[in-house]
């Protein structure tokens, strides 16, 4: 296959509104000795893209996230965190790969997926894609799936366990609510009623709907509560929490971060870790059937500024996707 000297990249101009986001050429990364170079067959757009377009830090938590991505405008501007595609070619040190692998690649905070070709290192989270996956899922599988699992770690959650999964249909808990009935916790999922069929589907034991019901007003329920929405924090949950409960403010602020454990309760925030093992196991959960990213709406890579969007309107199903080769 001939590989092209320039293509097509989403660049995200300055912070804000999905229309900051528009199409331009750049030049198609030449492949590093350890890189393989990846022909983006489909992507995502994440609420963590949404979020650094729009400058839209969790509470307290600004200033750090320009100091992070840049100051006054990004300064990697090509947003993106996971691909499914094609390996198109490898540098020399390359091993575990080869020309004509499919492969799902989380780059992760490295960015650069919303483009038609990504140079990833071999060492970061890559795998190969399970045959029984389309496209489509495979791309979503890697966000939503390593953060609920980052914090499922952290959290210790044991078999028999319960745990309150707030936000069951969004990327991070529609994985959150699978992996925990996966590794034998009682699961309740918090959804709107629209979405109730879809947590149970999932493995939710229980549904609250969150419009009829306030959940934290109960006593020492849950082993674990997962916020990923960010509608609640430590304090207002630990009534809810049984002795020696976790809260993982998953969408949290710096408030959640500098929480210190109460009454044996403990907080726990922070960034997730990219970590390679947690993408291979996610991928072969989903090849034997017992784990599915799910996909919300699909765009065309020309309408990626709606799947922004889309994104921002906070209502997504799973993963908001992207077709970037036609
Ligand atoms: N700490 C980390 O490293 C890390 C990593 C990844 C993501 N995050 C953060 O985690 C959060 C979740 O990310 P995501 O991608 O999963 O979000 P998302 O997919 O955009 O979440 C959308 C879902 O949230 C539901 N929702 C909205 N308000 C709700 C409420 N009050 N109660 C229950 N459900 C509600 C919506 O369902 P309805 O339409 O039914 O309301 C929708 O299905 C974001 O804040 C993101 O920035 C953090």
């Amino acid at each position: 296959m001939t590989i092209p000297t320039t293509m097509k990249a989403a660049i995200v101009t300055a912070y804000g509104g999905a229309q900051m986001v528009e199409i331009q050429s750049r030049p198609v990364p030449a492949p590093r000795e350890d890189e393989i170079l990846i022909k983006t067959i489909v992507t995502t757009v994440n609420s963590g893209d949404a979020r650094m377009r729009a400058l839209d830090a969790p509470a307290g938590m600004k200033t750090l996230m320009r100091l992070a991505i840049g100051i006054t405008r990004p300064r990697q501007p090509i947003f993106g965190t996971e691909i499914a595609g094609t390996v198109v070619a490898i540098g020399p040190k390359v091993a575990r790969f080869a020309i004509g692998d499919d492969v799902i690649a989380f780059p992760g905070t490295g960015l650069r997926c919303h483009a038609e070709y990504v140079a990833v290192s071999e060492r970061k989270p890559i795998v190969k894609k399970p045959q029984n996956l389309s496209f489509e899922e495979a791309a979503g599988l890697c966000f939503g799936g390593t953060t609920a699992l980052h914090f499922l770690r952290k959290a210790d959650l044991k078999p028999g366990e319960h745990i309150l999964v707030i936000g069951a249909s969004g990327a991070v808990g529609s994985a959150m609510a699978q992996l925990a009935s996966h590794f034998g916790a009682s699961v309740t999922a918090v959804t709107s009623a629209a979405n109730a069929d879809l947590a149970l589907s999932l493995g939710a034991d229980t549904v609250i709907d969150y419009a009829t019901t306030d959940y934290t007003a109960v006593s020492s329920v849950y082993d674990v509560i997962a916020d990923t929405v960010g509608a609640f924090d430590f304090q207002r949950c630990l009534k809810a929490l049984k002795p020696g409960g976790r809260y993982l403010g998953i969408a949290g602020g710096i408030g959640d971060m500098l929480a210190r454990p109460k009454d044996g309760k403990r907080p726990i925030a922070g960034m997730a870790a990219e970590r390679p093992e947690d993408v291979a196991f996610l991928a072969d959960l989903a090849a034997k059937g017992e784990y599915r990213a799910l996909v919300d709406q699909v765009f065309s890579f020309a309408d990626i500024a709606r799947a922004h969007a889309r994104v921002d309107s906070k209502r997504k199903r799973g993963s908001v996707v992207v077709r970037v080769a036609e």
